[in-house]
């Protein structure tokens, strides 16, 4: 797998990443950012949160919402993720979040989030009936980062005004205050192949939870013959493979299935077109995608099931992160307070 840009640890460097609890995990989140995840934990200090606050922005059975906090941990885990390294906890079991958010809420212009894109897709035609909290969720996402002045975030692109946003508030929010320099201009760690991972049925739209076809992505957690299936049937064009990467302009579905072979084995995608550059998808390359999927994703999808065999045993161990992420944060909150003016703690 290929590494993401990350400077030389110096020990000034903190990540902070996380993922909703809201639906089955794909491959988009698989290459997007757990992949990225596990390279990073031994570069420096990491937390992965499962923001579960983010995940109540719409509608969660109570329930569904408890298993799949607990899946998505399981996920972190199955992909390599270490929590004797990285701090791994639920986004609820910190209550820093939430007050920072607030400050945050105070710092944040409406109209910075009135161009949220992920906003205007996520509320559709309706906004009047989305929740508060859908339109205030990059706040809460920048008090995530924030909280633990975190320095590098990776993500798939489509996080990137997220980022952008954060970086807004923090400056605003050093310069409010006469701060200078307390909270860091964080920055996305996005580059490579796997940032953007499109639907298997429409190249022009990205691999998503929330698309109603299941044919348009991939699971972490589908079984080998369900993903030949998929890819057998992902939408193509009728001409081969091209020679060069410039080729694979102006044709959406190959050059995301090159990306995702590129992203899976590690390679550019131009080292993935010199030995396939030429052929039809069909008879080899669709093939041969579909077999580094299962290498890949198949022993995930176990150690996932058998991690989720003993949810208290995952309990456990994000409560035990929480405790790590808990103490990272409080004191980055009381020094906010402090700036604020606050008194409490004085
Ligand atoms: P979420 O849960 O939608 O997605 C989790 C991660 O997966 C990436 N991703 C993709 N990457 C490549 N191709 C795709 N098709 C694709 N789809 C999803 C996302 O970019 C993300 O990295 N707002 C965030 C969660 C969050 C967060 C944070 C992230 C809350 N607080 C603080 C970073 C830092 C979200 O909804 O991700």
């Amino acid at each position: 797998m290929t590494e993401p840009a990350f400077p030389v640890a110096t020990g000034e460097h903190r990540v902070f990443s996380g993922v909703q609890p809201s639906g089955a995990l794909h491959l988009g989140n698989y290459l997007g950012a757990l992949v990225k995840f596990v390279a990073l934990q031994h570069q420096t200090q990491c937390l992965y949160c499962v923001v579960d606050l983010h995940a109540i922005t719409a509608w969660q059975a109570p329930k569904t919402l408890a298993a799949q906090t607990r899946e998505i941990a399981a996920a972190y885990f199955a992909a390599g993720v270490d929590p004797a390294e990285a701090i791994v906890f639920a986004q609820s079991a910190v209550p820093e979040h939430s007050e920072l958010a607030w400050i945050f809420n105070c710092v944040a212009r409406l109209g910075w989030l009135d161009r949220m894109t992920q906003f205007k897709e996520k509320s559709g035609k309706h906004k009047e009936r989305a929740s508060v909290g859908l339109y205030t969720y990059p706040v809460l996402q920048a008090a995530d980062i924030l909280l633990y002045k975190a320095t590098h975030v990776p993500v798939g692109e489509d996080q990137k005004q997220h980022l952008e946003l954060t970086r807004d508030i923090a400056a605003k929010f050093n310069h409010d205050f006469d701060a200078p320099g307390f909270f860091p201009l964080t920055e996305a760690l996005i580059e490579g192949p796997g940032a953007r991972i499109m639907s298997l049925r429409d190249g022009a739209a990205k691999m998503s939870k929330s698309d109603p076809s299941d044919q348009s992505r991939i699971n972490l957690t589908d079984d080998a013959d369900t993903i030949a299936s998929k890819i057998r049937r992902a939408k193509t064009d009728p001409l081969p493979l091209p020679e060069s990467v410039d080729d694979l302009k102006g044709r959406p579905e190959a050059d995301n299935l090159v990306g995702i072979f590129a992203a899976l084995s590690g390679q550019t995608k131009a080292q993935v077109l010199a030995s396939y550059g030429g052929q039809g998808f069909g008879q080899i390359f669709k093939p041969a995608l579909a077999d580094l999927l299962v290498e890949r994703l198949a022993p995930v999808s176990a150690e996932m099931r058998r991690l989720m065999a003993d949810p208290a045993e995952i309990d456990r161990t994000l409560a035990a992160g929480a405790q790590r992420a808990r103490a990272l944060a409080e004191p980055i909150l009381a020094e906010t307070k402090r700036i604020v003016g606050f008194t409490a703690g004085r």
